[in-house]
């Protein structure tokens, strides 16, 4: 897992779930996929409405399932959940900057403004696994506060066997450039992740030091992309794989589920093409499964019941 140029895809909640990584692994078969963030208190708590608490990973690849929360105990009792469900390593959430998490819950990017509870939690969490456990982290709180260096060190002290390391403050959120420091000499492997898109990028993270590359709003409606970085081919047609994206989507939801949360992705997949607007505001009236495929094979005139 911690070769050089391992091609990872980052946890992106509302969209690395179980179907769209089904998708993604059609691409780029051993591509390392961290799930959607899961709260350790739904996790151990069973929460019934949150159907990824119940996701098995025996029969995906390489996947790591990512868990958030402050509470250590808590946290450690998850990832143990995880492991016994088949996730194949655990990673920590310290970079979330949404304020439900990193404000009113003490977690996510919190965690960089409180290394003593990070490091209770890391530490906690590796002791509660076998499997290996990363991190995933900013550059730091804000531009005042960029010591994402010392979280690191303290993460190798905890025994955490490598980091993601996204080239932004908790304070930039998501925007304006994501700048990946010089990582030579960390004390463990660290992945770059923020804005890349592109071989070129690929090449430099790793002439600054990285370990590999976490890929995160790329993939949205070009799941393939892992895949071509990893110079394999994209897809023949882009339709049959956004009826496939659907079909595993109603498969794991439901259709009722499925269909208004696959709008999204619609939107994703067919953006930039010519009526592409029009197709979106079709797509978000549509409730039933069969009107969407419909409206789908319409669009990219693909028919794969044929
Ligand atoms: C819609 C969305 C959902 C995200 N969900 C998570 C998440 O669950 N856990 C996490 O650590 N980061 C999450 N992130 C951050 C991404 O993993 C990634 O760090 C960020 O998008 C920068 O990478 P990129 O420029 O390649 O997109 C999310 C980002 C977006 C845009």
């Amino acid at each position: 897992m911690f070769d050089n140029n391992q091609i990872f895809a980052a946890p992106l909640a509302g969209v690395t779930d179980r179907p769209f990584r089904r998708i993604v692994r059609q691409f780029a078969p051993d591509a390392r996929i961290v799930t959607e963030m899961i709260s350790c208190h739904s996790l151990v708590g069973g929460h019934k409405n949150c159907l990824r608490n119940f996701d098995r990973y025996d029969d995906e690849g390489a996947v790591g399932a990512q868990i958030f929360g402050a509470d250590v105990a808590l946290m450690a009792d998850a990832a143990r959940i995880l492991q016994d469900a088949g996730a194949k390593w655990i990673d920590i959430n310290m970079g979330c900057p949404v304020p439900k998490v990193a404000t009113r819950a003490g977690a996510g990017a919190f965690l960089m403004r409180d290394h003593r509870l990070a490091g209770d939690i890391m530490r906690a969490v590796v002791r509660a696994v076998e499997i290996p456990v990363s991190i995933k982290t900013r550059l730091g709180w804000d531009d005042s506060h960029k010591d994402w260096r010392e979280l690191i060190d303290i993460a190798a002290d905890c025994g955490v066997s490598f980091a993601a390391l996204h080239g932004r403050t908790r304070a930039q959120l998501y925007v304006g450039p994501s700048v990946s420091p010089d990582v030579h000499g960390c004390p463990i492997p660290v992945v770059a992740n923020g804005d890349i898109k592109y071989a070129d990028d690929v090449l430099r993270m790793a002439q600054l030091g990285y370990c590999g590359v976490m890929i995160g709003r790329a993939m949205l409606g070009r799941p393939w992309i892992l895949g071509e970085l990893a110079g394999r081919p994209g897809p023949n047609n882009v339709g049959d794989v956004v009826r496939q994206h659907l079909e595993y989507s109603v498969e794991y939801y439901g259709a009722r589920t499925a269909v208004p949360m696959f709008r999204k992705h619609a939107a994703w997949y067919s953006a930039g093409m010519p009526n592409s607007a029009e197709f979106r505001i079709k797509v978000n009236r549509i409730t039933d499964a069969d009107e969407l495929r419909a409206a789908i094979d319409e669009f990219w005139g693909c028919d794969l019941a044929a």
